[in-house]
């Protein structure tokens, strides 16, 4: 990709503070005074803890660096406004954009259109198609899956009804933690009855699984590609009466969300997805310093199950 000539920040600088350009929903970039790159974050939505947590950790770790400044935009679970976001930050010459996609393919067009306009791309969490990008950041989540699946044959000595809640398959962490997970169930006896697109939301896996309590009469497990899946295909069962008759696993962790289910027995157990906000920080100081970068940072993942959670969760392995 071709390095970006500089007009950049000031030009930048002064479209966010004139506010002329279209911020969305109120959103008004921070002045920047002082600050020698601007970098525009698209979150793809604000409703689910985890991307709170993961903006909060993009903000925590751009905190320390007064040389830059970050503007937020939320593009509330629409990949058309999202498209419009990544199009906004391009006029107004933003020197780097931190993306995290809602869905792979409505958002590879733009994030392309941004890098051939040599303004470098960091994906984070979500993948986009291609390699139109300049540095993807996530947990491999193929991996998350599998260790999941090996957890889950282990834990049920073999064998076993298993209901599973999937994320978003139009976004790449639902395809490959479902991937994964089938990999890792491969060779038990572990029968899956019932599986369901939750779109990554705690109601529609609540929904989901009404409809899995009432067909199935016994059910060993749910596997659900987030906690908040998780969580909601519990509640059906506490309000079904079926909650100590059925286990519950899920993925991401948050230490109030995930790990603090786990310590209430609510979950057998919660497969870390890290959110990458301090490393998305970290990548694009460098970009924005010259100097390389990977294409691809992938970051490790923990296990918390009620033995080891209050010891801080267990590096995963693949066995
Ligand atoms: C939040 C979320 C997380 C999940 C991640 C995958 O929107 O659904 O729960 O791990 O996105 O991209």
């Amino acid at each position: 990709m071709k390095t970006k000539t500089f007009l950049g920040p000031a030009l930048g600088l002064l479209l966010l503070a004139g506010g002329l350009v279209g911020c969305g929903q109120g959103q008004r970039p921070s002045p920047a005074r002082g600050a020698k790159w601007t970098i525009g974050v698209s979150q793809c939505n604000l409703g689910e803890p985890w991307r709170v947590q993961m903006n909060q950790d993009i903000r925590d770790e751009a905190g320390k660096h007064p040389e830059i400044a970050v503007v937020f935009k939320d593009s509330q679970n629409d990949s058309l406004r999202q498209t419009s976001q990544i199009e906004e930050y391009i006029n107004a010459g933003v020197d780097l954009i931190i993306v995290s996609p809602k869905e792979a393919a409505p958002l590879t067009a733009p994030v392309a259109a941004a890098c051939r306009q040599g303004i470098p791309v960091i994906v984070l969490d979500r993948r986009i198609l291609g390699d139109g990008y300049t540095c993807f950041i996530g947990a491999d989540n193929v991996r998350i899956g599998r260790s999941a699946g090996q957890w889950i044959v282990k834990r049920l000595g073999g064998s076993g009804r298993v209901v599973e809640l999937e994320g978003l398959m139009t976004s790449t962490p639902g395809q490959d933690r479902h991937r994964g997970f089938r990999e890792g169930i491969k060779s038990s006896e572990i029968e899956i009855i019932f599986e369901a697109d939750m779109k990554w939301l705690e109601p529609d896996a609540r929904r989901e699984m009404e409809s899995a309590l009432a067909r199935f009469p016994e059910i060993d497990l749910v596997y659900a590609h987030n906690d908040p899946g998780a969580h909601g295909a519990y509640l059906a069962a506490v309000a079904a009466g079926r909650e100590k008759d059925i286990q519950f696993v899920g993925i991401d962790g948050l230490a109030h969300e995930g790990q603090a289910y786990v310590r209430q027995g609510v979950l057998a157990a919660s497969f870390e997805y890290p959110t990458g906000g301090r490393e998305a920080i970290e990548t694009a100081l460098k970009i924005l310093s010259g100097v390389t970068v990977p294409k691809e940072i992938t970051l490790a993942s923990r296990v918390f199950t009620p033995d080891n959670v209050a010891g801080g969760g267990e590096l995963l392995r693949d066995d």
